[in-house]
């Protein structure tokens, strides 16, 4: 069994998005998927009601998880950590405590683009990066993820 974390900062919009979709792509493989976010605004709230939708538009339903703050158990509980962006990058290398903990953490967008160490953009407060661009990103991600297990 491998077990991957998806984590951004709201644990509401991004990677509730990554674990769904990853659910979905892995149903028949030995892979556990969760998701959590580095802060704490939101903990035990739903999904942001645009990644429910959008997520609805592909036939996936997020409306189970709850949001959750990422904390150092997850380094024992996960065997791969996916930060959506840089800034999630940090924070949780921030909380790592030794280079075990810190091999597990990896930017999701490398998967697609190797190196290039692009960001997920946060949805959040809306702009021209919106939900549907986000879920494309995560989508491509999500099935070079699937395809390694
Ligand atoms: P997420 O988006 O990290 O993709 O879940 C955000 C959700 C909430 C906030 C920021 C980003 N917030 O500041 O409350």
């Amino acid at each position: 069994m491998i077990r991957i974390l998806m984590v951004c900062l709201g644990n509401i919009c991004r990677s509730p998005l990554a674990e769904g979709i990853l659910k979905s792509k892995t149903f028949l493989k030995k892979v556990e998927v969760d998701s959590a976010g580095t802060g704490d605004y939101h903990i035990g709230g739903l999904p942001d009601k645009r990644s429910i939708s959008i997520a609805k538009e592909y036939n996936i339903d997020i409306t189970d998880q709850r949001a959750r703050q990422f904390s150092v158990v997850d380094f024992d509980n996960f065997d791969i950590i996916y930060a959506m962006d840089t800034s999630n990058y940090k924070n949780i290398l921030r909380i790592a405590r030794n280079t075990d903990d810190k091999k597990k953490v990896r930017l999701i967008l490398n998967e697609v683009f190797p190196d290039e160490n692009l960001d997920v953009p946060d949805p959040y407060a809306g702009g021209k990066h919106g939900f549907a661009t986000v879920y494309i990103m995560l989508e491509q991600a999500c099935e070079i993820i699937a395809n390694k297990f």
